[in-house]
């Protein structure tokens, strides 16, 4: 437990991020102050020319301060060039560490979680939080380093050469501190209500894209952009509420600084004509030019106040990600080397946290049947299904495979001996023999030709490219039959123990459904199967036929012996 909590605290992950770069950020370090430290090495110069001058020196006491100009200037030329590659390296791989952790993530959160939660929201914090937290650390890391740089550097010279004065320097430190803090309480808040009304547009845009041609066909345009429109609204809102507060912090801080300069540009003139403490032309120059670049560098810090404030958020809202308990736990129990394939229910009971879905059901499998599943929508057969996949935990009772309770092994394993075909088959952006062969390396020709024809998907060889013919995202250049034939393909090159067919076939025509079926019928030959079917016909064949209302078995048997009990089943024949 305290292992897991170690692995999931966020700042133990920003920083085993940047580990590897540590070396790196060291080097940008030493070499952001080299670059940066001409800033507070000419007023040094300046103020030495000037008494110079002052006190009618020798010509030849000129020659140290330009040379000491020349060299800082110089340095900060190199010194530029290793900080920038140096920190880039080291904030580049720590967001490239940070996707990785959120899409490692995103896979060990169970399927609850992201049934709840939408891909967009997912989507916007793998790229623009993680991109706010790099956008944070790179404009964030030049000026604070820079004021605190000036900071130190202005106060060793004023410790050498007015000592008096450096009382004055310490006023800045508690002045950004309260400015800070004030910034901390008022912008927390408005940055956080500002990311979540993103996060809710980027899932209406989402919603937007999926809805594309439902929307059109029912001529909803207006309504459809008037939902995007409304979020679209409270981000401008949200936006404009957190711009207000960060001028308003912006104006604070540079006036409030602005204020503590006057003050010591006076004060030092003040001293030196009153005489009560032996102060130069050239410490007076000093004092103020150093005052005016400290306020000029944290006002420049504060300036990215947004930027950071932004950062921190993001860092929450990704946080927020790695924080989730809701994850399938599958680490250290036992693995799955083969299986039968069969599957038992044991008093299963199943809430989606408003009323019982399934209902006490028992019911065993045995390797190589075909079971399968009819009854009115909402009866409780997808969620059947997903219990007997682990991506749902039954609330009572236990869900076995192959005699073992599913809780007791790593899921993972086990579903590499299932296949599942769903109602929508999603095809990625790749060729065909990539999207079949997804997950298993080196596919022979013989093995890709052979679940291709058993699934009935022989139009893959009459395209010009076969099957590396691309397919476009979700599949858009397939009809639907041929998708769902490469999706049946997909499942049988894994010779699968079990094969899951949750209303494989409903979208489609009859006659491309009798295809489907035809291909689906050899796949189902000697392994376990559910089917979940709508229409009737396609479950004649089953070895058992369970009928499901409101999460209960109401009648199981074979087609015929259903058809004349005079049941539910020969009801819904009837009807069909
Ligand atoms: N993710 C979910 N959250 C809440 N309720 C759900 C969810 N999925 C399904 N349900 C509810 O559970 C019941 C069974 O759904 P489901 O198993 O999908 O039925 P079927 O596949 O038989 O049509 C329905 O009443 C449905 O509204
Ligand atoms: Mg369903």
């Amino acid at each position: 437990m305290t292992r897991l909590r170690q692995e999931l605290d966020p700042d133990r992950l920003l920083r085993s991020g940047l580990r590897p770069a540590r070396g790196r950020l060291a080097v940008a370090v030493v070499a952001f102050i080299v670059k940066d430290s001409p800033l507070w090495i000419l007023p040094i110069v300046t103020a030495t020319v000037i008494d110079a001058l002052v006190e009618q020196r020798d010509p030849s006491s000129l020659v140290a301060p330009a040379g000491l100009a020349v060299v800082a200037i110089l340095a900060n030329v190199l010194a530029n060039a290793v900080y920038v590659r140096a920190y880039s390296y080291a904030v580049r791989q720590l967001g490239a560490r940070l996707r990785e952790a959120l899409a490692t993530r995103l896979q060990e959160l169970s399927i609850g979680y992201h049934a709840r939660s939408s891909a967009a929201v997912a989507q916007t914090k793998v790229v623009r939080d993680v991109e706010n937290i790099e956008l944070m650390l790179q404009q964030s890391f030049g000026p604070v380093l820079s004021a605190f740089t000036i900071l130190i550097g202005a106060g060793i010279a004023t410790a050498l050469r007015v000592p008096e004065f450096l009382p004055v320097f310490a006023l800045t430190v508690p002045l950004a501190t309260g400015l800070i803090l004030w910034l901390r309480r008022r912008t927390g808040p408005s940055n956080e209500a500002f990311r979540r009304s993103v996060e809710q547009m980027s899932s209406r845009v989402n919603e937007m894209s999926s809805l594309l041609e439902v929307t059109r066909a029912h001529g909803l345009e207006a309504v459809s952009v008037r939902r995007v429109v409304d979020t679209s609204n409270d981000v401008q809102r949200a936006g404009m509420s957190l711009d207000r507060l960060n001028g308003r912090f912006g104006a604070l801080s540079w006036s409030s600084y602005q204020l503590l300069t006057l003050g010591c540009l006076f004060g030092a003139a003040l001293v030196s004509m009153s005489g009560l403490i032996p102060i130069s032309v050239g410490d007076v120059v000093l004092l103020s030019s150093y005052f005016s670049l400290l306020t000029g560098s944290i006002s420049s810090a504060f300036q990215i106040a947004p930027i950071v404030t932004k950062g921190i958020e993001s860092r929450r809202s990704i946080v927020e990600v790695l924080l989730e308990p809701d994850v399938e736990r599958n680490g250290g129990k036992r693995e799955v080397s083969a299986a039968r394939g069969a599957i038992d229910f044991v008093g299963v009971d199943f809430d989606y946290g408003s009323g019982r879905v399934i209902d006490g059901l028992d019911l065993s499998i045995a390797p190589g049947e075909t079971v399968a599943f009819v009854g009115p929508s909402g009866s409780g057969k997808s969620t059947l299904v997903n219990l007997a996949l682990g991506f749902l935990r039954p609330v009572d009772g236990r869900v076995l495979i192959d005699g073992a309770d599913i809780e007791s092994i790593d899921m993972r394993t086990a579903r590499r001996f299932i296949s599942v075909v769903p109602q929508e088959s999603v095809l990625f952006r790749g060729s065909i023999r990539e999207n079949v062969a997804y997950g298993i390396e080196d596919v022979s020709d013989e093995l890709l030709t052979d679940a291709l024809l058993n699934a009935n998907a022989d139009f893959v060889f009459d395209l010009p490219d076969g099957w590396d013919t691309p397919v476009g995202d979700r599949g858009a250049q397939l009809s639907g039959g041929q998708r769902q034939r490469l999706a049946i393909a997909r499942a049988l090159i894994r010779d699968p123990a079990i094969l899951i067919l949750d209303e494989a076939t409903a979208a489609l025509d009859p006659e491309t459904q009798a295809e489907v079926q035809d291909a689906i019928d050899r796949l189902t030959a000697d392994r376990t199967t559910l089917v979940v079917a709508h229409r009737l016909s396609t479950v004649r064949r089953a070895d058992r036929i369970v009928v499901l209302e409101a999460g209960s078995i109401v009648e199981s048997g074979s087609h015929d012996e259903l058809a004349a009990a005079g049941g539910t089943y020969a009801r819904l024949l009837a009807q069909q």
